[in-house]
């Protein structure tokens, strides 16, 4: 099967795919200078869909691709500038939860869209593991708190970096400083030996943080969590994931108790121009 057929009657012969290619296997060397791929393109093809995507006549179709069953992009759903940069600024960590669970169409809905998330040579390596039973994101979080402990005995100098013996003892007061009461959480994961991994599990929870937000859903990195999921032998074995994978981020994900009403100051940002 070809990598992608050309509609002849709608190519203008303009290249922007040929422009557009990470790869650059396309060239406009087919019919009256129409696009057909280099020799071994096939092997080259990250699969991104920017050539289908960027043709404004729809004439180039990937065979994974086919361009009739591509979404559109809907311009007047895209938000202006001024929306973007003040929905990034009022973003916030949630840290106070309703007793309410979040149905499992909407976590999967909000994975559909943070699945579009960028990754190193698109190699898409982000699994998602979803605890959507909050009596097992508690049973979790208190396996955080026995890491925590372990550590305050074996390693006191870095449990008293992060403080834990606060961590626990608001665990032992009633409270969850691990979870902060989310009844859910997740946990992106890919193959260790993957050298982008780390960085598309990251962005994908971050892509995740932003998509939640946009519902009016409430999002928190979960950073006691995924260290005691790395590290924490239990812990690792609770979660069960494949044997060559490690967890990159977690996230903790509910319906927000509070609104907020104004934007924290930041630090200026650190620029050297050059
Ligand atoms: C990698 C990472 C790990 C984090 N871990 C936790 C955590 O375990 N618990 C928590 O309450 N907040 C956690 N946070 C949230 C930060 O404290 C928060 O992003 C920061 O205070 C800025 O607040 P904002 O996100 O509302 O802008 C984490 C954030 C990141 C990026």
């Amino acid at each position: 099967m070809p990598l992608f057929t050309i509609d002849l009657e709608k190519c203008q012969r303009e290249g922007a795919c040929v422009a557009e290619c990470p790869a650059r296997i396309i060239e406009l060397t087919g019919k009256d200078g129409s696009p057909e791929p280099v020799e071994g393109a096939g092997a080259l093809c990250i699969n991104c869909g920017h050539c289908m995507a960027v043709c404004p006549h729809g004439a180039l179709s990937l065979a994974t691709m086919p361009v009739a069953e591509s979404q559109p992009v809907r311009r007047e759903l895209l938000p202006s500038g001024e929306a973007m940069e003040h929905a990034l600024r009022a973003r916030r960590s949630i840290r106070t939860y309703r007793d309410k669970p979040v149905d499992r169409d909407t976590l999967e809905n909000l994975i559909e869209t943070a699945r579009y998330a960028p990754s190193g040579h698109n190699c898409q390596p982000v699994s998602w593991l979803v605890i959507h039973d909050t009596k097992e994101a508690r049973r979790l979080a208190g396996m955080v708190i026995d890491w925590m402990r372990h550590t305050i005995e074996t390693q006191p100098e870095l449990a008293g970096a992060f403080r834990m013996d606060r961590v626990v003892a608001g665990w032992e007061g009633g409270e969850d400083p691990v979870l902060r009461g989310a009844p859910h959480v997740i946990v992106t994961h890919a193959p260790k030996s993957m050298l982008p991994a780390p960085a598309a599990c990251t962005i994908a929870l971050n892509c995740l943080e932003l998509a939640v937000f946009s519902r009016s859903l409430g999002a928190c990195w979960a950073g006691y969590f995924n260290t005691a999921a790395t590290q924490w032998g239990p812990m690792k074995e609770a979660l069960g994931l494949p044997d060559d994978h490690a967890p990159f981020g977690s996230m903790m994900i509910g319906h927000p108790r509070y609104d907020y009403h104004r934007l924290p100051k930041r630090k200026p940002a650190k620029i050297l121009w050059r």
